[in-house]
């Protein structure tokens, strides 16, 4: 079946490392994806080579038909890809709003940057509203708690309308109540966004994870709905085998 994401082939070299070997992923549009494995699997990397910041080796990535291979970062969110990165890239001493006016007018190009600007458009305050950021709109995004932080990333992918959004582990370092509140947004997000999400907490898979793909050490190990997942022997014995690491085990 195709899919709105397509991935064949993949096969991501870094000085003769192979980060990722002949990696075959298929997203559906609309679906909500968890994407898990160990620490240095490649979840980063795939997402990295799917929005043109690293060159495969070989494979093809395709989103609706159209190949990425070879295309520019700008021109792969101009296609309607959209990342968060593990590390945050909001301005801090800008407002929460002044935040979102930027990255909306990204997309929109330098005129509607320069021009000054006349209340607030419609896709912004439908982001504030989605994200719950609304009574939070004029302070500045350097005194947001962390969840406010990661939901104003989320936000600043949504004014950009992209039909995709890939993000990297958003749920790392928060509260209980902050991941629950990112899960329904995820949930809400996916109503009309296919989404791909990498995530540890096991936790928070359970809660809101349909299917769950898991790499491990550059492949695909298996994929499936997150029962199917922590019932395999084989994901069991990557994460339990690793009592060593920072990362919740799969059972
Ligand atoms: N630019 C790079 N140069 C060299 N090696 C890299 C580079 N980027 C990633 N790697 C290596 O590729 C492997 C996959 O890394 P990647 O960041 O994709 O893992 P990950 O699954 O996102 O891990 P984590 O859970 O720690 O974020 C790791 O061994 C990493 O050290
Ligand atoms: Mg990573």
């Amino acid at each position: 079946m195709s899919g709105q994401l397509e991935v064949r082939g993949l096969r991501v070299v870094f000085d003769g490392f192979q980060a990722i070997t002949d990696l075959d992923f298929t997203v559906q549009p609309g679906e909500l994806r968890f994407l898990i494995g160990p620490n240095g699997a490649g979840k980063t990397t795939l997402i990295d080579v799917v929005t043109g910041r690293t060159k495969p080796a070989s494979g093809s990535v395709r989103f609706n038909g159209t190949e990425l291979v070879g295309r520019r970062e700008h021109a792969i969110v101009r296609l309607g890809v959209g990342r968060t990165f593990q590390t945050s890239v909001v301005f801090e001493e800008l407002s929460v709003l002044e935040n979102l006016d930027l990255a909306a007018s990204f997309r929109r190009g330098l005129p509607a940057l320069l021009r000054a600007r006349r209340g607030v458009s419609g896709v912004v305050a439908a982001v504030l509203d989605t994200t719950g950021l609304n009574a939070l709109a004029d302070r500045p995004a350097g005194v947001l708690s962390h969840g406010q932080r990661q939901w104003l990333e989320i936000g600043m992918l949504l004014v950009q309308r992209p039909s995709l959004l890939l993000l990297d582990e958003p749920v790392a370092g928060m509260s209980r109540g902050e991941r629950e509140r990112t899960g329904h947004l995820l949930q809400a997000v996916a109503k009309d966004h296919t989404v791909v999400v990498i995530e540890h907490d096991m936790e928070f898979l359970r809660r809101f994870a349909s299917q769950v793909t898991v790499l491990h050490e550059g492949r695909l190990l298996c994929e499936g709905t997150v029962g199917e997942v922590q019932a395999d022997p084989r994901v069991q014995e990557v994460y339990l085998g690793r009592s060593s690491s920072k990362k919740e085990p799969v059972v």
